[in-house]
């Protein structure tokens, strides 16, 4: 069999050629650049900030897990480094952030860490995976957590995905006998402790799963330890009532795994696998799989269906939802979702969160595309916004989570002089709940109890106020809420 030339190996690869300026937002109480958000608000949105990583090299920075509100400000940027999976979950029943922090290697996985933060952005738990990992470059990391998947499951354990390069026989896809290539793992992680729980290896499962029905081709550019092949590529992980919903984006395809670690049975996009599918329950390069309301004899599937790949970019992603009749092995279509006004091609990456099952609200990131639309229950887009050019800046997921939190941090200040005064530039990383400020002049640059000289509204991320010949060089602010007074700021001395 002839080996031929194939290019797309690099699905999480960003082309530089489109990396026109995008708009980035700065402030005088924080050094943050995060990239200006379009918004088109079109209806009636659910409740909840946007939570999203960008990534790119376009913007100057802001290359960090950042939380937006509807109108586009900006409410928390945290480190500048490249995050995964930044979103709200629950553990223990207590809302707590999550995200993904690491390396990404240029072949389409990375290697990092998962961090647990509370209400007041305090790491709580910092998850790693340690083991017997060869790796491209052959250098041993700290964690070997790769950065598709982040989920914490009911019983408040965390399910990630991790990389192994290893060598096998490819002859039959006409590779050699030693060629190398990527294992697809999976880890279910006990937060409190870190200890793993349970491990998963596709290439474990060959009898189950082919290397020859992948649809990512055995190209003449890989195969050696620095170039392995991806045959799979797993992306998403989500407990079931009895296993684990694994999806695998280069074989088209989910599979339902039993504790034993045996297939129970295959959905793919391209043929059914186990079920006979409808021709409009189809999908391709798919992420994001997410299992409701399963019973014995069915559930319902949702998943992003990016239906592009780098080399291959012709029809529409589409958010769809599907019902899966476990006993008669039927597949059917409930929903699928597009933008007719905006038709996205996104060749990787992506996300469908469901937000709310009683209206049907659905919030999708579209990955390679820095775009995120949320649905109605009708199918209509009631938000669009984009915060990068079109492959240049990538969000691998994106979330709409209702979040409050108090950060252990301060409220920020800097104080300019003007010829009238002085500028008095306000804000707090992160804060969500605050909706007033105090400005106080100081006695001194120790003292408390200062005068009150204004009290201002709160304005998106920073709120700036002009204050006429304060009696003293001496400002602090309160960040309130109503008159409760949530955080005080240091004495800025100007
Ligand atoms: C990774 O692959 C190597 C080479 O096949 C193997 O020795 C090692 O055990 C694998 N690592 C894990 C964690 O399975
Ligand atoms: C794929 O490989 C299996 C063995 O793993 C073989 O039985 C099957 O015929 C192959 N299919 C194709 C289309 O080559
Ligand atoms: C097998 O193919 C890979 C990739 O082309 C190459 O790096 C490796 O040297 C080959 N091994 C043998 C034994 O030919
Ligand atoms: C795994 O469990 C299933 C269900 O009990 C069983 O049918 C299957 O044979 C088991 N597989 C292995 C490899 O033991
Ligand atoms: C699904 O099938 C239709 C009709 O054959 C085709 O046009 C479309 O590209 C397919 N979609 C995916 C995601 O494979
Ligand atoms: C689950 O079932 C409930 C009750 O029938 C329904 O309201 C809800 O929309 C379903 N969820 C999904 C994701 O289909
Ligand atoms: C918002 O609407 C304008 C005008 O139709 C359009 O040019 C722009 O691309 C839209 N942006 C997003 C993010 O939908
Ligand atoms: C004065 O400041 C102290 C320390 O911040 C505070 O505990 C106290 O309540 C303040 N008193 C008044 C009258 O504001």
């Amino acid at each position: 069999m002839a080996r031929w030339w194939y290019t797309a190996g690099s699905t999480l690869l960003l082309s530089s050629l489109s990396a026109a300026a995008w708009p980035y937002s700065t402030y005088t109480s924080m050094n943050f650049q995060p990239p200006k958000l379009e918004v088109n608000k079109t209806g009636t949105t659910e409740a909840g900030y946007l939570f999203l990583g960008p990534r790119g090299g376009v913007q100057p920075a802001g290359q960090a897990a950042l939380i937006y509100d509807d109108e586009g400000n900006l409410v928390y940027e945290g480190p500048e480094e490249v995050t995964a999976n930044f979103r709200v979950q629950q553990l223990n029943g207590e809302d707590v952030i999550t995200f993904w922090s690491g390396t990404m290697m240029d072949l389409g996985f990375g290697y990092g860490a998962v961090h647990i933060l509370d209400n007041t952005y305090k790491e709580i738990h910092t998850i790693t995976l340690t083991g017997a990992f060869v790796t491209p470059d052959n250098v041993a990391k700290d964690s070997y957590i790769d950065l598709h998947e982040s989920h914490i499951t009911s019983r408040n354990t965390l399910l990630v995905t991790a990389y192994n390069v290893t060598q096998h026989d490819l002859t039959s896809l006409g590779g050699n006998s030693s060629e190398w290539m990527l294992d697809s793992h999976f880890y279910e992680i006990d937060i409190s402790t870190n200890q793993v729980l349970y491990s998963w290896s596709a290439l474990d499962h060959e009898d189950q799963i082919p290397l020859n029905s992948s649809h990512q081709k055995l190209g003449a550019d890989v195969g050696s330890q620095e170039k392995p092949y991806d045959a799979y590529h797993i992306n998403s992980i989500t407990t079931t009532n009895n296993g684990y919903l694994v999806s695998l984006r280069h074989m088209w395809s989910g599979y339902h795994i039993l504790p034993n670690g045996s297939i129970e049975w295959q959905l793919s996009g391209a043929n059914g696998g186990d079920f006979a599918q409808v021709g409009s329950a189809n999908f391709s390069w798919q992420h994001d799989m997410r299992v409701y309301n399963e019973t014995d004899e069915d559930m319902v599937l949702n998943l992003f269906n990016n239906a592009n790949t780098p080399t291959d970019s012709e029809t529409p992603t589409t958010g769809i939802s599907l019902s899966i009749d476990l006993v008669n092995k039927k597949v059917t279509s409930l929903r699928s979702l597009t933008d007719p006004n905006d038709p996205i091609h996104s060749v990787s990456q992506g996300s469908y969160q469901l937000l709310n099952e009683a209206d049907g609200h659905v919030f999708m990131d579209y990955g390679s595309i820095s775009k995120v639309k949320e649905f109605d229950g009708d199918g209509n887009v009631v938000f669009s916004a984009q915060f990068g050019p079109d492959n240049a800046i990538a969000s691998y997921r994106g979330y709409r989570c209702q979040w409050s939190a108090v950060p252990f941090w301060k409220p920020s200040l800097t104080v300019q002089k003007t010829s009238e005064g002085a500028s008095v530039y306000m804000s707090w990383n992160g804060a969500t709940d605050y909706d007033n400020w105090v400005v106080y002049s100081a006695a001194s640059a120790n003292a408390v109890n200062g005068t009150q000289i204004d009290i201002a509204q709160r304005t998106g991320f920073e709120t700036v106020v002009s204050v006429d010949s304060p009696p003293t060089n001496y400002i602090q602010v309160a960040a309130r809420q109503g008159t409760k007074v949530l955080g005080t700021s240091e004495i800025f001395s100007f």
